[in-house]
């Protein structure tokens, strides 16, 4: 079976990447224009395989992406491709409009007409599923609701606004022109090879370099957490086994909140990076509480019983466990991170995109 996925040198993108070329018979095109955040190193266990091929492309360049699909002829396409970054939509939307919207768009278009020029099988099994996230609900306050399919869309930033218009895109293709579509709706992701700008790896890294530990307001936001293994997992379920014109939340069953998150870090920093930079005696003492970003959502919480009751998948790594590795991982590959942090990975890509 052939996947092209979009995004896939992004971090959960990479992370459906290496799954699917280990763990199925699976072959996958990556398509990625590799922004700031789409870093191949993180497909580095995989790259060399026969089953795996790259091609940098914007999917904002219709014709480039229309090209591309013909010519590999994918059985099923899973579009990851976004920008991700919730400050960075609050300081630049435009971009998140081109790329979110604008780029859904054009996937979803040239999806048409590819599966329109299928035939038999190919053209009954062909899905294209869209990868979305649990803010486009917007906030749960801290009732103890929680998103299930059926909640109504309230995005609260130019982040989670412009992935709920990729969403009512994808379902007007599949309403309109019968497109086979399918939707996925997850929580907060986090795992290896994580961008540093999110919150989990900003704090491993800060910590380690001795920096400020920012915490946005008095750090109560309650967010959902999920192994980004899990995640990858659960979207192959879906995209193999999944109902077309179906929308699936997928969560981690993990509600901690942020000052919580941080706290647990900071303890698992002094048991595993025991010698501190400065003088401090627990890297507890360098959590700092900062401004709140404007129109923070408070509480994200999923109700997973449809994904489980339909496809039987579940998270099998809790919090503590995922955390555990995840710290892990950043302290045993200084070089993946180090090669972000630096500057180099960015100049590289400049060349690239020259
Ligand atoms: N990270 C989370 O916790 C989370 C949770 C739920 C849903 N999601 C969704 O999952 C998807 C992947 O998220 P992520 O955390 O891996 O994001 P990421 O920012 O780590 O990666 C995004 C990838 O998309 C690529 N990309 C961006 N714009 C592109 C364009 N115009 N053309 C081609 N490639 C482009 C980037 O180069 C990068 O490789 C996104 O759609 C996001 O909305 C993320």
């Amino acid at each position: 079976m052939k996947i092209l996925i979009t995004g896939g040198a992004g971090f959960i993108g990479s992370a459906v990447v290496r799954y699917l070329i280990k763990s199925t018979h699976c072959e996958v095109l990556n398509v990625d224009k590799l922004t700031y955040a789409g870093n191949l190193d993180s497909l580095a266990d995989v790259s060399s395989s026969e089953k795996y091929r790259f091609e940098q492309i914007d999917i904002c360049d219709k014709p480039s992406l229309s090209n591309i699909i013909v010519d590999y002829s994918p059985d099923l396409i899973m579009h990851l491709a976004a920008e991700s970054h919730v400050d960075k939509s609050i300081d630049s939307p435009d971009v998140f409009i081109e790329a979110n919207i604008v780029g859904t768009f054009n996937i979803l278009e040239v999806s048409r007409t590819y599966w329109g020029s299928l035939k038999h099988s190919k053209k009954d099994n062909f899905r294209l599923h869209h990868i979305s996230t649990d803010e486009v609900f917007g906030d749960l306050a801290t009732t103890d609701d929680l998103f299930t399919e059926e909640t109504a869309y309230e995005p609260s930033s130019p982040y989670s606004a412009s992935k709920a218009s990729s969403d009512h895109l994808v379902r007007a293709w599949y309403r309109t022109y019968n497109l086979p579509t399918i939707i996925t709706n997850c929580s907060n992701n986090y795992g290896p090879y994580h961008f540093p700008e999110k919150l989990i790896p900003h704090i491993i890294l800060n910590a380690l370099k001795g920096r400020p530990l920012p915490v946005y307001g008095d750090g109560s936001q309650v967010r959902d957490w999920l192994y980004v293994e899990d995640h990858a997992k659960a979207l192959y379920e879906v995209i193999t086994r999944g109902h077309v014109g179906e929308t699936y939340n997928i969560g981690g069953n993990n509600e901690k909140k942020n000052i919580e998150v941080v706290e647990s870090i900071c303890n698992l920093l002094d048991e595993l990076a025991p010698s501190k930079p400065g003088n401090i005696k627990s890297y507890n003492e360098l959590i700092t509480f900062v401004e709140d970003r404007p129109g923070h959502d408070q509480r994200y919480a999923i109700d997973t019983t449809k994904i489980k009751n339909e496809l039987g998948w579940e998270p099998d790594v809790n919090f503590e466990e995922g955390l555990r590795e995840t710290v892990k991982w950043y302290l045993d590959n200084k070089a993946w991170w180090e090669r972000v942090l630096s500057g180099d990975y960015a100049l590289d890509r400049l060349g690239l995109d020259d």
